[in-house]
């Protein structure tokens, strides 16, 4: 257990030691991970650090704009908004299969992220939000798919290639303690708090072929479930939750019409790792209501299902 306060003291004095006047480029997800590392570099080293916010078309609603404008507008770090939906979606198209849609997103992140890092003048060090669990254990965290956890994050084997020195402030540190050295560099207690977000983002949450229409309706979906679950207060308990967009069209009736509108699925999970997980028991009454608001809300549902799968046997994501 570290003191946050003398930790991140510290943690200054040796990210100057070890940078000196170099410049150091950082990938900026938005998660809390890689939100601390660049809020406690920017603190030690100013502008010498730019990060890159990818942007690859998967994001949730208003994901984007609300990082970008929290440490742009708001901490005053150098972000750089690498919008590149259309080259990730193109690249998408057509696909369903759960590996060839990971291995898509993860190579062209790392395509994208070494484009925008090159056109950063003078950069010598790549920072990473790598924390000690990383550290001791180097197994996938997601139980196989080829894009894990840290190797689509980290952009893995990027730093060599780009012949970059690594900077690593978190590397002594648990997740707990992450999130008080967060608190302690001032980044908003609704930040630190956030649900973990796979790299992947959306793409694992709409099984089968992702096309915008889907993409949208997705996020519309999600919004308004995760507005329910924080106005139920429960956005504490719960350690993941999120829509998921079924492959399917099911018929439903609305008003003296018939609609033929996709089927999503909603699912919450408490976790300690996210190694193993159980269902989230939520009362029939905020289940109904939430059904009901999805799908007065959301043009393109008419159809909601709650996923009562714990890991093992199922996975928290959908694929
Ligand atoms: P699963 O679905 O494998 O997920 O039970 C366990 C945890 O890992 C997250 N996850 C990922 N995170 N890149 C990430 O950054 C990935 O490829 C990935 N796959 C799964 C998932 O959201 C959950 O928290």
């Amino acid at each position: 257990g570290w003191t946050m306060d003398a930790y991140r003291d510290i943690a200054i004095a040796k990210i100057r030691e070890q940078v000196g006047d170099k410049q150091v480029i950082c990938g900026l997800s938005g998660g809390v991970d890689s939100s601390v590392t660049a809020a406690l570099l920017h603190e030690a080293i100013g502008d010498q650090l730019t990060c890159v916010f990818v942007d690859h078309g998967l994001l949730r609603l208003n994901e984007a704009d609300d990082v970008v404008a929290m440490f742009r507008d708001n901490m005053n770090l150098k972000v750089i908004y690498a919008d590149e939906k259309e080259l990730f979606l193109g690249a998408l198209e057509g696909q369903s299969d759960p590996e060839t849609k990971r291995k898509i997103i993860g190579g062209l992140f790392i395509d994208v992220f070494q484009k925008y890092a090159n056109e950063i003048e003078g950069a010598e060090f790549l920072a990473q939000g790598t924390l000690y669990p990383d550290v001791i254990e180097s197994v996938s965290f997601s139980g196989g798919p080829s894009v894990t956890i840290k190797s689509h994050h980290n952009v893995g084997g990027l730093p060599e290639k780009m012949g970059l020195k690594l900077v690593e402030p978190l590397r002594e540190l648990f997740k707990d303690e992450v999130r008080a050295l967060g608190r302690e560099l001032g980044l908003p207690a609704s930040f630190i708090g956030r649900h973990p977000f796979p790299g992947p983002g959306l793409a694992i949450r709409c099984p089968g072929e992702i096309t915008r229409e889907k993409l949208d309706i997705l996020r519309q979906a999600d919004a308004v479930y995760i507005d329910q679950i924080r106005k139920h207060g429960l956005y504490d308990e719960i350690w993941q939750a999120f829509v998921a967009i079924l492959p399917v069209r099911t018929v439903g009736v609305m008003g003296d019409g018939r609609t033929y509108d996709f089927a999503c699925a909603l699912r919450a999970v408490t976790s300690v790792d996210g190694m193993t997980a159980d269902y989230y028991p939520f009362s029939h009454d905020f289940l109904g209501e939430t059904a009901t608001r999805i799908i007065n809300e959301v043009a393109g549902i008419n159809r909601v299902t709650y996923d009562i799968t714990s890991k093992p046997p199922g996975t928290i994501e959908w694929e």
